[in-house]
């Protein structure tokens, strides 16, 4: 088979640059390990910067998100319980919108079936060739036949642990980590949310923090140690933290119930450079991670698809490759913003096993500072945003 770009992994960034593709005539073939059903129950980012929104728009996907999804003009910080708000609209004039990861995949989905594009589902040993010349193509089993695929580009959005980072010799791969000594232990439970913004809280017994879904379904997580066995945490178990760690007008607020999953995520930093290496792009998870807390991570796989969507689409339709040869320079540049300022809230909201008597003093001067100064609102209210691309 042969197609124009051939795009490994159907998470969010893989579907939506199909689609954006797509609806300018440029053929694409994506390739998932996963079967559809896997991949939509996978539950994990909840909120949307205004800059993923309008490329939800742009992919014909604004109906659904904007008539079921939240809009928020703000968000709760809390330290020793005492919460503050930082007003993004009052501060910016800007917001956010609560659509949680598992909706945007269902969307675009929708839209891929609507289109009639491929999605191989269940591709095993997915492996790209010859990405240094002008003809890469990629090969794959599927029912224990071997297929391959001819393409102009190959795009790699399969996530942190996937092919395509690899296949980029060590030689010309720099990498950048920094894994954080702690994980967040999250639940959904079909109960209503604490509130109606989120809040993240600054606890000396760890981070926590309050999300949602929607009216009936919240989302919350709180700071643990990532080898915590599950099963040590009982519902009533997180419930108790979670209320410890909360602003005690909350804590008396809080309505809890069964949990509906349940599971513990590790904290990392992870950068990789360059995210081009001749016909391969790399995009999303496959070339960063970051830790959640700044609610990143899904948004800065979209802010990827805006730049390589772009760019490949002047390539194709204008025969431009000026796009295509600065994509790696300029995703890296809004990538290290977003890296620094997760890094940031991570270290500003977390307890730290090494943390000294000084380090517990700056952290609390930090949230301080912020809750005083208008100036250092506005930093974090641009940032939690969205930089503009
Ligand atoms: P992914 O969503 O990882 O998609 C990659 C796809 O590629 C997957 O479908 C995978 O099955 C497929 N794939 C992998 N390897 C191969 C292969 N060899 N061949 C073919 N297909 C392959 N972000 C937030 O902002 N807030 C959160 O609360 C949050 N929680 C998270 C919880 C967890 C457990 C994880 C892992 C991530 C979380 N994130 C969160 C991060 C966010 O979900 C990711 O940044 C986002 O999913 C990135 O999208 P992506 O399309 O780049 O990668
Ligand atoms: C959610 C996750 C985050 O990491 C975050 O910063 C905000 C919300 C969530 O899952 O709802």
């Amino acid at each position: 088979m042969r197609t124009q770009v051939c795009i490994i992994g159907g998470g969010p960034s893989g579907l939506l640059l199909a689609q954006l593709l797509h609806m300018k005539g440029v053929e694409t073939v994506v390739l998932e390990r996963q079967t559809r059903d896997y991949v939509l129950q996978r539950i994990r980012a909840g909120v949307l910067e205004w800059g993923s929104v309008a490329m939800m728009e742009e992919a014909g996907l604004g109906e659904r998100m904007h008539r079921e999804g939240f809009v928020h003009t703000g968000t709760y910080l809390s330290a020793q319980n005492r919460g503050f708000r930082i007003d993004f609209d009052g501060l910016i004039g800007k917001k956010v919108m609560v659509y949680g990861q598992t909706e945007v995949t269902r969307d675009l989905y929708t839209a891929r079936d609507a289109m009639g594009g491929l999605i191989v589902h269940e591709a095993a040993g997915v492996q790209p060739h010859d990405l240094q010349t002008d003809a890469p193509y990629v090969t794959y089993t599927r029912d224990g036949t071997e297929h391959r695929i001819d393409c102009d580009f190959v795009v790699g959005c399969d996530g942190f642990h996937g092919v395509s980072r690899k296949s980029i010799p060590d030689t010309v791969l720099r990498t950048y980590e920094r894994v954080y000594p702690f994980g967040w232990l999250g639940v959904l439970s079909e109960t209503p949310p604490v509130d109606h913004e989120l809040i993240y809280a600054n606890h000396e017994r760890g981070f926590a923090l309050c999300s949602m879904r929607n009216d009936h379904l919240s989302r919350y997580y709180v700071q643990a140690p990532v080898d915590d066995p599950i099963e040590k945490w009982t519902d009533d178990a997180f419930w108790d933290e979670l209320r410890r760690r909360i602003p005690a007008e909350a804590a008396e607020r809080l309505i809890t119930g069964p949990s509906i999953e349940k599971s513990i995520a590790p904290l990392r930093s992870f950068v990789a450079e360059p995210m081009r290496w001749g016909r391969l792009f790399l995009v999303g998870d496959a070339a960063h991670i970051v830790p959640p807390t700044g609610a990143k991570g899904l948004n800065l796989a979209f802010s990827d698809v805006h730049y390589l969507s772009r760019a490949l689409i002047a390539r194709f339709i204008e025969g431009e490759d000026e796009g295509i040869d600065r994509y790696s320079e300029t995703a890296l540049a809004r990538v290290w913003k977003a890296t620094r300022f997760s890094w940031w809230m991570t270290t500003m909201l977390h307890r730290f096993p090494d943390q000294t008597a000084f380090d517990q003093r700056i952290q609390e001067t930090e949230l301080a500072y912020l809750e005083s100064s208008v100036a250092a609102q506005t930093a974090l209210a641009e940032n939690y945003v969205g930089l503009p691309f």
